[in-house]
């Protein structure tokens, strides 16, 4: 354990460590192989790997169907489209996320609504959005923030009630299951992103899951320009787009799926040793595990500060973290209802087609979610993917910081 009384990297002092972190992709002779075969086939456009890969995926995450896209984005636009979701709709959705969870449901004429985040998950908090149902609600979208579960169960039970879908916001949960289900396979359907970040990528990408072959088929038809099984080429049944995956992306995504779950084993091993560690740092919240999340996929690793304690600023502490040789994020700095565009969405009438007089996102607050925009950061899974004995020099470096906070409270 590092000693007290030191004297922090961004003081001038030692870092704690000098570490090559993996960097991330990571591929080998896998993908190599798989770009060769698809290159010298001369078959580079949608095809056999595509589908091969969509059932791979599906199979992996427990789920019957799997219809891939150009993105997470795009996969979700194709899945509210084809539940029927549109103008005048509600869509209840999570301000602690990435833009593309409410901007998809904008897309389709539909309104988000925000239900904010429970502290000790940093997921949607199902008893708000319990509060937020109106009659006009057809989905709600919860995200699995880093891998973390959302409360499935209890999100179940108020769907099968009020008779809403569920659509998994899965973009960052490759791997992660819930009693033994994967996610994307626990709602009505689950969205993936396979974005150059992302724990399994082919650079841009996305995937629909679902049990339901109806929605599979209507979102598939969607995504390949309205087109139909058994229909002629030029015949076209839906006003469609071209969301169409290539070849070559699914040959990456059959070589990056192949490592996956040695990859989901390994970042939650090394992530339980970091969080055994900050358990005992005054001043760190680390977010602990649902029983219920029978295997969590660490796309992110986030954990909070006790602000008034440390008497420092979040970014701050990354700041003093990262020089310190663990590079670490602040993360979602801002609710996204506080994003420019739903200001000007709320303002201007030539850019709020849909929204009529539903919402105005000037006067929409989640105190949850605005605490912990200010008190929260992250690791990235490519961390946890280094050597187990990496694991304890990173607990070190926040004890060292949180030892010595005081050195950050002086300058
Ligand atoms: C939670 C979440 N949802 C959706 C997306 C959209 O995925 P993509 O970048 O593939 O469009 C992302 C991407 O970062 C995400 O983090």
């Amino acid at each position: 354990m590092a000693q007290a009384k030191v004297r922090l990297a961004v003081c001038g002092g030692e870092k704690t460590c000098s570490i090559e972190w993996p960097t991330w992709p990571i591929w080998d002779d896998r993908e190599r192989q798989g770009l060769m075969a698809v290159l010298e086939s001369g078959q580079w456009w949608y095809g056999e790997r595509v589908h091969e890969f969509e059932a791979a995926f599906a199979a992996f995450q427990t789920a019957r169907y799997g219809v891939t896209a150009t993105s997470g984005t795009t996969a979700l636009e194709a899945t509210l489209t084809a539940l029927g979701i549109g103008q005048g709709d509600e869509v209840i959705v999570p301000p602690y996320t990435f833009v593309a969870t409410a901007s998809a449901v904008l897309r389709v004429g539909a309104v988000p609504i925000f239900a904010d985040i429970q502290p000790h998950t940093l997921c949607i908090d199902p008893d708000d959005v319990l509060s937020k149902v109106t009659p006009r609600t057809r989905a709600v979208i919860p995200v699995h923030l880093a891998g973390y579960v959302a409360d499935m169960d209890r999100l179940g039970e108020i769907a099968a009630a009020l008779d809403i879908n569920i659509i998994e916001d899965a973009c960052h949960s490759w791997g992660s299951q819930w009693k033994g289900k994967g996610t994307g396979a626990l709602g009505r359907c689950g969205v993936f992103s396979f974005q150059a970040s992302k724990n399994i990528t082919s650079a841009e990408g996305g995937i629909m899951l679902t049990d339901d072959e109806q929605v599979a088929e209507d979102c598939r038809s969607f995504t390949n320009v309205g087109r139909r099984k058994g229909g002629a080429w030029y015949q076209h049944f839906n006003v469609g787009s071209n969301l169409r995956m290539t070849e070559f992306q699914a040959a990456l995504l059959l070589a990056q799926l192949s490592r996956l779950e040695e990859h989901t084993l390994r970042r939650q091993a090394n992530a339980e040793i970091i969080l055994q560690g900050l358990r005992t740092i005054p001043g760190v919240i680390p977010i602990e595990n649902d029983p219920r999340i029978t295997r969590r996929g660490y796309h992110l690793l986030p954990i909070r500060l006790d602000l008034n304690r440390l008497g420092i600023s979040r970014d701050r502490f990354v700041e003093a973290l990262s020089a310190e040789g663990v590079p670490a994020s602040p993360g979602y700095t801002t609710p996204l209802y506080r994003n420019p565009m739903f200001e000007r969405i709320s303002t201007d009438p030539h850019s709020r087609p849909y929204l009529g007089d539903v919402v105005d996102y000037r006067q929409v607050s989640c105190p949850v979610c605005e605490q912990v925009c200010n008190d929260t950061w992250w690791f990235f899974h490519t961390l946890l993917l280094a050597d187990s004995s990496a694991m304890e020099v990173i607990v070190d470096a926040v004890q060292k910081v949180c030892q010595n906070v005081d050195q950050l409270r002086e300058r």
